[in-house]
């Protein structure tokens, strides 16, 4: 049977999910999108969804609840949610927000954690998982296939590794931009006009994405089949070597991982 499906907060992250559902053949009747916003609201029933402004109505036809309000409204919406829950399964996609925090929060152990990104909005998103031991096999599946509308989903036994989740998927395609940024700007000091520039990187970017992605070799093989030694990819690949690009990412990452695990604690 199909879940009935209650979002709480019908933002960015909220449309990539039912957006990747609807896309998938997700019955509209299904989704239900509660918001205090009259925009969020009119996005919603303009792609046939129900849309309420108050969260205790909206959850009550609801098999899983998924929470996407900023993680400082988590508290507040799992407060308001306690009284009216009746053993639906909470999805999570705040950052920093732990599950015995939430269960705390709203009286039920069935809480899964999620760290999604914004490629979910094109439906290339990452989404590292962690779930609560109360939560059923079949509510995971559910909630796996559910998310595999916006992207590739990976599941963790410790909730502390969605903290390194976050500074690698979650908080990664900005690192990439950057990189692209960086290209951009590096083009344009070659004389090549805007536009250009950024046709050639982001068409670099979505092409190497590609090809690392249907390649069973890994990425540093195969950045070595399109470096011949003595040419113009080694002349740039050795400048970043001995800058230690590795050690440079390696720490944005950590300092990302950090950040995360401080939010966590608070
Ligand atoms: N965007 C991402 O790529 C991304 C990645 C990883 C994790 N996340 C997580 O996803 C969550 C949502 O992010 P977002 O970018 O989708 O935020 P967003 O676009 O601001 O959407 C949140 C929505 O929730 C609404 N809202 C606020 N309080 C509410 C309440 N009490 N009950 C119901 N709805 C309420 C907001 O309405 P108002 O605008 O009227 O306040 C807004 O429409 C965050 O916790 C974030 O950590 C997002």
């Amino acid at each position: 049977m199909t879940q009935q499906l209650t979002f709480i907060g019908g933002g960015n992250i909220a449309l990539a999910i039912y957006g990747g559902l609807l896309e998938s053949g997700y019955p509209p009747d299904c989704i239900t999108v509660s918001d205090p916003s009259p925009e969020q609201g009119s996005v919603a029933t303009a792609m046939g969804l129900t849309w309420h402004a108050d969260n205790a109505s909206a959850i009550e036809t609801a098999d899983i609840i998924l929470i996407c309000v900023k993680p400082n409204w988590v508290e507040a919406v799992c407060q308001e949610l306690r009284g009216a829950l009746d053993g639906q399964t909470l999805v999570s996609v705040a950052a920093g927000v732990t599950t015995a925090q939430i269960a705390q929060w709203s009286g039920t152990h069935r809480v899964i954690r999620c760290m999604p990104n914004t490629p979910a909005l094109v439906k290339v998103g990452m989404m590292g998982l962690f779930s609560n031991p109360a939560v059923d096999p079949s509510t995971r599946a559910a909630v796996n296939s559910l998310l595999t509308s916006v992207g590739l989903t990976t599941w963790f036994d410790q909730e502390s590794d969605l903290d390194a989740v976050t500074a690698i998927s979650g908080s990664g395609p900005a690192y990439f931009f950057y990189l692209m940024e960086a290209m951009i700007t590096a083009a344009k000091s070659f004389g090549i006009q805007d536009a250009v520039a950024r046709s050639l990187v982001i068409q670099t970017a979505l092409g190497a994405a590609t090809m690392a992605a249907g390649s069973e070799h890994s990425p540093k093989a195969l950045r070595q089949q399109v470096t011949s030694p003595g040419g113009t990819t080694e002349a740039a690949c050795s400048l970043l070597t001995e800058a230690d690009f590795t050690a440079l990412v390696t720490a944005a990452c950590a300092a990302a991982k950090a950040r995360s695990e401080a939010l966590s604690a608070n």
